[in-house]
């Protein structure tokens, strides 16, 4: 099928004009004279939900992308009619809907100035040869705005002035702009005039987006079939505008060990079993914090899902017990392609149960991946992932695996055209039955959704870890992701961060990238620098496709080693702050990783801003991106910030230089801010924690800060059992106050709190808890800010 631009071509369909408008409560039709039917859903205040039918019957209303927990509700509904259009109103929006030709536009209701228009609004053009349509949308782009979001695509924060496609895509050594690659998001947030609104296009067909691209004023959106489903989602904050698409499309449905949170390792392969233990060892001998190792394809029997070759690995569950109690995780890769062998179990049970995928015409999919010729499952079929999450009961149960690794799920068939299966492919989709023209986008997150009703099932009462390369939106409420096969080269690293964040504006937070490169080899400095970087990643693995050479911590010399150690050390003390962010995310929909745009909207300095980013709430963070550099200019957000490393306090709103040898990355700390740190682990669990050290940032005025904390696995804490502590700071020229209030049942095995002073204008000559003067010597207050006290208190007053 052939894409005409807009402009040029003839065949487009458009709406006439509305004969009839019917309202049952928060779903509005509209039909027009030519039977196309708009149905406007009123979600939320904020969200509305546009879908239109060409035919007068809609398909059946199912997504894979939106969940059921989903927050629903408005305040305000009405709906008037007027001579020319119908005014739809809630607490945050009005719709206009245009009689004359349903086009649409939108307005915030506060103020009511004009968020998003329809340029030719919804249209279409008949497909003959599939059936059904090319749906297609087109909005007038308002004076200054700029785009943002769309999953993994390997470009700049600002996505204006370009087109892209959305077809998940295994792209080996992919490089900036090369489109689509690993994952389909078409969730986009719009900013203009300060306000912000979003975009998600839940259409899973081959679908594009562009941005100004085409026509300078005019942003579309259209896809090869379906139906043109979109959700408009208003702010106008954009970290609004992303929790709620984030909340529509899933929260991650629990919370991951914290040992996730921890460094992994990997390479493909590491095997024999002696060569996995070396790698641990010598993690363990060189003091660098680990908590997991893979395995990739070659610990399987020829390539076979869910079987070991015993010669590299001839009794696993001693081996994996043995990693364990050296505190390593094992993860191991499960990739979709079932090898075609009558002796092969799972092909054979795969087989009798007709769970693999057909052609068009009745024969299997037969495609050819790492074991050969294989059949795959079809993961859209509800029997089938059930089927499969019972083929981890071994791996997970009885050899005690902890983390499952969804590769190749794009689906990736090797030496095909189009490298993954031909159109014509059928689906079970739910009980709703399409080709592979449909499926093809969901395919990787039904396969990684499978793993993960598995792994929980199987790893209960602990919590299941999953990492997927593909996915569609809403894949991040069951697993966690990374960028694919990326290449060693400083551009790669600015790619791994852009990357990350735009994930992260995606609401998919749990990434990371393949640190160091998977293709070709890094040198030690390049590897340095991308381990600074990683360290702010929610999802934190070194891992490369060996065959350039080694790519552990040490394999580029002790000088190497040590910033590398450095840097994972930062990570493991920065775990109780990352953990919080992490429930943040996962309770609020709060992004990890915020861009400046994100963090800061109000100031047009961050529209363009691609390399600083904020980790959680309070560090902004900026990788050095190329060779030889002895620091980097940077734009530090509005505010004033402490340097993480000599505690100089500057102000933002301006670009700044900061010094950055390599032992060194640019990292502040916002003023105010209370960062809680454990001591360094080799592993999570490795020690006791027996004090929580609260690393305070004087501010002259107020800020809040929290701690969350729970046994860091396991579900107790859905049920209460968690420690949330909420802080909040005070500071005056000749006092600090710091006040904490605790809720949630779970006990911290800690009973006091190191406080670390930073930034105090005052030598201290008082202090109080709970209103009782303390001596300094309880509280060992030393000359450099540092004090001992009960976590139980509730307001401390630190005095000149
Ligand atoms: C794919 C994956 C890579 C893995 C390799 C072998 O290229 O992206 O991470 O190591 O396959 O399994």
């Amino acid at each position: 099928m052939i894409l005409n631009t807009e402009l040029e071509y003839k065949g487009n369909l458009f709406p006439s004009k509305i004969i009839n408008y019917e309202k049952n409560i928060n779903v509005l039709s509209f039909t027009s004279e030519n039977g196309v039917i708009l149905q406007v859903t009123v979600r939320r205040d904020s969200i509305l939900r546009f879908r239109y039918t060409t035919t007068g019957i809609f398909e059946n209303d199912f997504s894979y992308a939106i969940t059921k927990y989903a927050s629903r509700g408005y305040n305000h509904l009405e709906v008037v009619e007027k001579d020319d259009k119908y005014i739809i109103t809630t607490a945050k929006l009005i719709c206009h809907v245009s009689k004359v030709d349903l086009r649409i536009s939108l307005f915030d209701a506060k103020d009511n100035t004009l968020i998003c228009e329809d340029e030719l609004g919804f249209h279409w053009e008949e497909s003959y040869e599939y059936g059904g349509d090319v749906v297609k949308m087109s909005k007038t782009a308002q004076p200054g705005e700029s785009y943002y979001g769309l999953g993994d695509k390997p470009v700049d924060n600002n996505l204006k002035g370009k087109r892209f496609q959305n077809w998940v895509t295994d792209s080996y050594a992919y490089g900036r702009d090369t489109d689509p690659i690993y994952k389909t998001i078409p969730f986009y947030t719009a900013l203009h005039n300060k306000k912000s609104y979003g975009i998600f296009f839940d259409n899973t067909f081959r679908s594009y987006f562009d941005f100004c691209h085409e026509r300078r004023n005019i942003t579309s959106f259209w896809a090869h079939g379906g139906e043109m489903n979109y959700y408009f989602i208003y702010g106008p904050e954009m970290s609004e505008v992303v929790a709620n698409y984030t909340d529509l499309t899933g929260k991650p449905h629990q919370l991951p060990p914290l040992w996730a949170l921890g460094y992994h390792q990997c390479k493909w392969s590491y095997y024999p079993e002696s060569n996995v233990k070396e790698i641990t060892s010598k993690f363990r001998e060189l003091k660098i914090p680990c908590d997991a190792i893979y395995l990739d394809i070659d610990y399987m029997d020829g390539f076979r899902c869910f079987t070991w070759n015993k010669e590299y690995f001839p009794d696993p569950k001693r081996m994996v017990k043995e990693l364990a109690d050296d505190g390593f995780k094992t993860i191991v890769i499960i990739d979709p392609g079932i090898k075609i062998d009558m002796d092969y179990s799972v092909f054979k049970e795969g087989l009798d149960k007709d769970y693999f995928c057909k052609r068009a015409d009745g024969p299997y999919m037969k495609g050819k991946v790492w074991p050969g010729e294989c059949y795959f499952p079809d993961f859209t079929n509800p029997e089938v992932r059930d089927w499969w999450s019972n083929l981890f009961r071994e791996l997970i149960e009885e050899i005690g695996v902890k983390g499952v690794w969804n590769d190749m799920n794009e689906p990736a068939v090797m030496d095909v055209p189009g490298k993954s299966f031909p159109d014509d492919v059928r689906h079970d989709y739910e009980g709703n039955p399409c080709s592979h023209r449909k499926a093809h986008n969901v395919y990787g997150m039904q396969m990684a959704r499978a793993t993960y009703q598995g792994l929980k099932k199987f790893s209960y009462p602990k919590r299941p870890f999953v990492i997927t390369r593909a996915a569609y939106s809403g894949t991040q409420r069951y697993t966690s992701s990374w960028t694919g096969d990326n290449v060693a080269t400083w551009d790669h690293l600015t790619i791994a961060n852009l990357q990350a964040q735009r994930m992260c504006m995606s609401g998919f937070s749990f990434v990371g990238s393949d640190i160091g490169g998977f293709a070709e080899q890094p040198n030690g400095e390049l590897y340095a620098r991308w381990i600074q970087l990683g360290i702010f990643h929610p999802f934190c693995r070194t891992h490369s496709s060996g065959d350039h050479g080694d790519q552990e911590p040490w394999a580029f010399g002790d000088t190497i080693t040590d910033v590398v150690r450095k840097f994972i050390e930062i990570r493991y003390q920065l775990l109780p702050y990352l953990y919080t962010a992490f429930w943040r995310y996962a309770e609020e929909a709060i992004p990890i990783l915020k861009s400046l745009v994100l963090y800061d909207q109000a100031d047009p300095q961050t529209h363009y801003r691609n390399d600083e980013f904020v980790f959680g709430e309070k560090i902004l963070a900026c990788p050095v991106t190329g060779p030889n550099q002895k620091g980097r200019r940077m734009y530090i957000p509005i505010g004033k910030w402490y340097n993480f490393w000599t505690d100089e306090l500057i102000k933002g709103g301006q670009e700044h230089w900061v010094d950055a040898d390599l032992d060194s990355m640019p990292i502040f700390v916002k003023e105010g801010a209370i960062i809680p740190k454990y001591p360094i682990q080799q592993y999570v669990g490795e020690k006791t924690i027996d004090e929580l050290i609260l690393d305070v940032y004087y501010k002259l005025g107020k800020e809040t800060s929290q701690v969350y904390e729970d046994a860091t696995d396991g579900y107790d804490y859905i049920k209460g059992r968690y420690s949330l502590r909420d802080f909040n700071l005070h500071g005056k020229k000749d006092e600090l106050i710091i006040q904490q209030h605790k809720t949630g049942k779970y006990i911290t095995t800690y009973k006091t709190f190191k406080l670390r002073l930073h930034g105090l204008p005052f030598k201290i000559s008082k202090i109080e808890v709970d209103n009782v003067e303390i001596p300094f010597s309880k509280l060992k207050l030393n000359g450099d800010n540092t004090l001992t006290l009960t976590k139980e208190f509730t307001e401390l007053h630190i005095m000149a």
